[in-house]
């Protein structure tokens, strides 16, 4: 990996800046000049750790635009491999030192790079965002809720439990039922689970057990809420922010399976609530990037703050398609402090679907030509990806005037490539 990056390293390295001498401090002295104001390459390089689809979608409007991507991915082959790819580990910080020397921004396609990487990154200077400080309240949801809580966000009731007891006083004082959360690590539903008992959770306690620095589980009442919402926004470094609408997420099986945007029926007093949480929490917690707030709306018109992402999310999709300025151009602008786009939609209505699994035989471009056919105005998009039942493959998006005729459009489109 470092191989394909150091040419380039030494090549953009002025030689009063170079220390041949010390690694350590040319390292230093060469990343502290990443920064976008003291970029005197060609154009803007950024680095992207994660080579999932998220980092995919990235390319495109980075290609636009004419900035440079890098990708540091987990393997190869991955969905990110359109770009200049690295491949090694990001828990190592050598490695991920090594990536983030040749880019003027480092920023990511997913939140599991380690604290302790994160601040290496930003001890040697580079520009990290979002930052460390930032990105630890979506690493860790009790961080987060503890957080949220201090700063008086609505939120369902919730508790860090470390045994059985605790779950089982958590469970009496509210109906018998409640989810439980590991709160590191999961995603798409895995790492939550709804228990009626506080053996329910048993597996998950003796792993806690296990784990040498011990700690706790999360858990919050069953919120019966009438449906799920996401609020996405973009803050840059300098703290201009700048909020999409709010969305309905339809989730299935804990996965986004489809996203209407905005919220149909949302009222304006819904949506600048939905607004002002989103910003809150970017200003509150310093994000820097794309913010998604995942939420619950409930039977009595309120909102409660589920759980946070701090890049491009899947509640944002529909944007690339349905607005001014997609997620991943407004991510990418974000981190590099460039002007925010306009989040406006382009039509009353977009709705994404989420291509899930994938064709049971055969690759999913063997269904692009009857898809077109039948649905011409649907955006297809694709993530490289081997269909494997479940696995987000790709997604269809439809916008327009009518929400029902829109409904119809995405999903009868995105149904051509499942079976
Ligand atoms: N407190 C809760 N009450 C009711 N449903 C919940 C609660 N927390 C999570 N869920 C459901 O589980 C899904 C996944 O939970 P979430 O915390 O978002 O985990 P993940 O990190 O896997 O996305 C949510 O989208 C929602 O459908
Ligand atoms: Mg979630």
């Amino acid at each position: 990996m470092r191989s394909s990056l150091t040419g380039t390293a030494r090549r953009r390295r002025s030689p009063e800046r170079a220390d041949p001498r010390s690694p350590e401090v040319r390292d230093r002295t060469a990343s502290r000049q990443n920064g976008p104001e003291r970029r005197t390459a060609m154009t803007y390089r950024v680095g992207v750790i994660g080579g999932g689809q998220l980092a995919r979608m990235m390319i495109a409007p980075a290609v636009e635009l004419g900035l440079e991507i890098r990708v540091l991915a987990e393997q190869k082959g991955m969905a990110a491999a359109l770009a200049a790819t690295a491949v090694g580990d990001y828990r190592d910080a050598d490695t991920v030192l090594a990536f983030a020397r040749d880019v003027d921004v480092v920023t990511f396609d997913h939140e599991h790079v380690p604290q302790d990487v994160l601040r290496a990154l930003v001890d040697a200077g580079v520009a990290v965002h979002p930052g460390p400080d930032a990105l630890r309240y979506a690493q860790d949801k009790l961080l987060m809720r503890t957080r949220l809580q201090e700063m008086g966000m609505p939120q369902p009731d919730w508790a860090a439990v470390t045994g059985p007891d605790e779950l089982g006083a958590f469970l009496d004082a509210h109906g018998g039922r409640a989810v439980v959360k590991t709160p590191r690590g999961g995603y798409d539903g895995k790492g939550v689970r709804v228990v009626s008992t506080p053996d329910g959770a048993a597996d998950w306690f003796t792993a806690l057990a296990e784990d040498a620095g011990g700690g706790a589980l999360l858990v919050e009442e069953l919120v019966d809420f009438t449906r799920e919402l996401a609020q996405q926004v973009a803050r840059t470094p300098s703290g201009a922010v700048r909020a999409y609408p709010v969305v309905e997420t339809v989730q299935r099986d804990g996965v986004c399976a489809e996203v209407l945007a905005p919220a149909p029926g949302a009222s304006a007093r819904l949506a600048a609530a939905a607004a002002e949480v989103g910003e809150r929490i970017a200003e509150g917690l310093g994000v820097t990037g794309m913010l998604a707030v995942e939420l619950f709306e409930t039977a009595d018109d309120r909102i409660l703050v589920n759980e946070l992402a701090m890049r491009p999310h899947n509640s944002g999709h529909w944007s690339q398609d349905g607005a001014v300025t997609g997620q991943f151009e407004q991510h990418l602008r974000a981190v590099l402090d460039l002007p925010l786009g306009d989040t406006s939609p382009v039509a009353p209505w977009s709705v994404m679907i989420n291509i899930l699994g994938g064709p049971a035989a055969g690759g999913l471009s063997e269904r692009f030509a009857p898809a077109m056919a039948q649905h011409p105005a649907a955006r297809i998009h694709t993530y490289g990806k081997e269909p494997r039942p479940g696995r987000k493959v790709g997604h269809v998006t439809a916008f327009g005037e009518d929400l029902d005729d829109v409904v119809y459009d995405a999903r009868a489109a995105a149904a051509f490539f499942q079976d």
